[in-house]
């Protein structure tokens, strides 16, 4: 069953708020989007020292086959074609629906709780919305133990609820680091799933 759409007003309302954030970047503006993840193994410690480990080696095509978290990706900034990869296919769906609408996927967000049988609920539906899993996907990684994703056998998700007290969805701040995320890929961007 194809999932009910977002309330039109609150859409509206989420997409002025995106646009707002997106009329800022330039080229050479420090980036505006930043992860949303939390990703096992990110290299997010490493950000600090891009300037050491690229100096002024310029280029105009930026490829991660291992994105993860994307946290590199991120720090370097917009301004260039990006072929962005990973194996995990349900990441790579939530990378595509908050790059084409992600109001609409905060839309979804919105009607999650931090609670442990929210959790399991959630984990267990069945959706058939990109958007829908897209969110759903985002909530389970900011609610779920350690935010590791692990499937059994079978291929389903089965990380256990993690018992966090911070806020899974501060809008500004989720919004912020999803706005831009176009201005990033400014030709496209590629996502290889296998
Ligand atoms: C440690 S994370 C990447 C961190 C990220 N590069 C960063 O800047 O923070 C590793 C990612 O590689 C992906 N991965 C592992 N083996 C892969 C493979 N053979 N092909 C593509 N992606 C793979 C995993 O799904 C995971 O998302």
């Amino acid at each position: 069953m194809e999932a009910s759409e977002p309330r039109q007003a609150e859409r509206s309302m989420s997409s002025v708020e995106l646009s707002a954030l997106r009329s800022s970047p330039s080229r050479s503006a420090p980036p505006i989007a930043r992860p949303f993840l939390r990703w096992a193994g990110g290299k997010g410690w490493l950000v600090r020292q891009l300037e050491q480990l690229f100096g002024e080696i310029e280029f105009n095509v930026y490829h991660e086959p291992f994105l993860g978290g994307g946290s590199v990706f991120f720090a370097l900034g917009s301004g260039r074609a990006a072929y962005l990869s990973d194996k995990n296919p349900a990441l790579i769906e939530t990378y595509e629906c908050i790059k084409s609408d992600p109001s609409r996927v905060v839309e979804y967000m919105r009607a999650y709780e931090n609670q442990r049988g929210a959790y399991y609920a959630a984990r267990d539906a069945r959706l058939n919305c990109s958007y829908e899993r897209s969110a759903r996907f985002i909530y389970l990684n900011q609610t779920s133990f350690n935010g590791i994703y692990r499937e059994n056998l079978q291929g389903i998700y089965n990380v256990p609820y993690g018992d966090r007290t911070k806020p899974f969805l501060e809008e500004t701040c989720f919004v912020r680091c999803c706005a831009g995320i176009g201005e990033f890929c400014p030709i496209f961007w590629r996502f290889r799933r296998w």
